[in-house]
């Protein structure tokens, strides 16, 4: 049976994965940079990752109790992502390559959020809600690439929660902490709820949270109340894919899915429809290396292995320029 090695470096998270034909993870090391304060200095994250790869590949291969002569081909994340961190993980999947004499493949960061989260899921043809730190976007699959039906206008949900967590005095990550905090909330206060058609916007919710709290709103209430109206309005554009492309089930994908409040109101409004949701368990909806490594394989089987020369990172790719030939459409 195939196994892919996968390595993920696009932002805060160096992560080595290993997964058979089968989708499962047969061995993963992974290490977060989490900067003492502020937000992520792509160098400095690069530099963490460049330090820790070669005990990550060392500890996936382990873990995996495979040997490089069983692997079937080196994937990496080649984008989107910031430029530092992309080319110290192509770096590293370039040398393996070579050294093991095994082909390369360049993955996007953002289909390997949907592919790991659709073949865990079982479903077939989903809307996809894809919310993770940089990205923010409703995807659905049709002719050969998947389209994003519905995005982020200004920063991703994820960078949403963490500018507004720092801004209150707390470190990166600020997705997790901030839902325990919220947890604690009892009163919704007001905040704009910002959706455009099939787009949302977080940066006037930043705004405004901020000063609710400078007035003197406790800070669990704030919390409670970015959460309820943040997942509000993505739900809102879920169910809106949902309507007009005449699907039912949904699955979600990247860090912030691994939010309870946002899976449990994503989860009522596709069962008040009919339909069924799903989430990947959390190691698997942050940033890692088996999605890279999934993604991969599902691409070698289509030819996506590229040479050397070919194989730069590509920091701006977008999820709808993507070819997936290994899909078939929805007929
Ligand atoms: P992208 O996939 O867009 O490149 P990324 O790679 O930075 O973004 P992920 O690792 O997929 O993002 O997700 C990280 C984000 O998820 C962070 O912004 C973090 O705060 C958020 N996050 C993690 N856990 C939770 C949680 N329980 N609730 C809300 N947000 C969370
Ligand atoms: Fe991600």
């Amino acid at each position: 049976m195939a196994v892919v090695l996968g390595i993920e470096s696009t932002a805060h998270t160096a992560s080595v994965g290993i997964v058979n034909e089968e989708a499962r993870v047969l061995g993963m090391a992974s290490d977060m940079y989490r900067p003492a304060a502020g937000g992520i200095h792509p160098r400095e994250a690069a530099n963490h990752h460049v330090e820790l790869f070669p005990d990550l590949v060392a500890r996936a291969l382990a873990a995996a109790e495979v040997a490089p002569r069983d692997i079937a081909a080196v994937a990496f994340s080649q984008g989107p992502g910031l430029g530092p961190c992309l080319r110290a993980g192509a770096t590293v999947a370039r040398t393996l390559a070579q050294v093991w004499e095994l082909p390369l493949v360049p993955v996007n960061h953002c289909v390997a959020h949907v592919e790991i989260a659709r073949i865990l899921s079982g479903l077939d043809d989903p809307v996809l809600l894809y919310a993770s730190g940089g990205n923010t976007q409703v995807i659905v699959h049709g002719a050969g690439r998947y389209r994003v039906l519905g995005e982020t206008l200004d920063i991703g949900i994820g960078n949403f929660l963490d500018k507004l967590w720092i801004a209150l005095g707390g470190t990166f990550p600020g997705g997790p902490a901030l839902e325990a905090e919220a947890l604690r909330g009892t009163e919704l206060l007001p905040l704009p709820y910002s959706v455009h058609g099939m787009d949302v916007a977080f940066s006037g919710m930043l705004t405004a949270a901020l000063a609710l709290h400078r007035q003197g709103s406790p800070l669990a209430d704030v919390a409670y109340s970015v959460e309820c109206t943040a997942y509000s309005m993505l739900v809102e554009i879920t169910e809106r894919a949902l309507a007009h492309r005449s699907r039912k089930d949904v699955v979600l994908g990247g860090g912030v899915a691994c939010n309870e409040r946002l899976r449990g109101m994503v989860r009522a409004m596709v069962e008040s429809r009919g339909g069924r949701v799903f989430a990947p368990p959390r190691s698997l909806c942050v940033d890692n290396g088996a999605m890279i490594g999934w993604t991969g394989l599902l691409a070698l089987r289509a030819g996506g292995a590229v040479p050397i020369e070919a194989s730069g990172i590509l920091p701006r790719q977008r999820t709808d320029l993507v070819p997936t030939p290994w899909r078939a459409d929805r007929p």
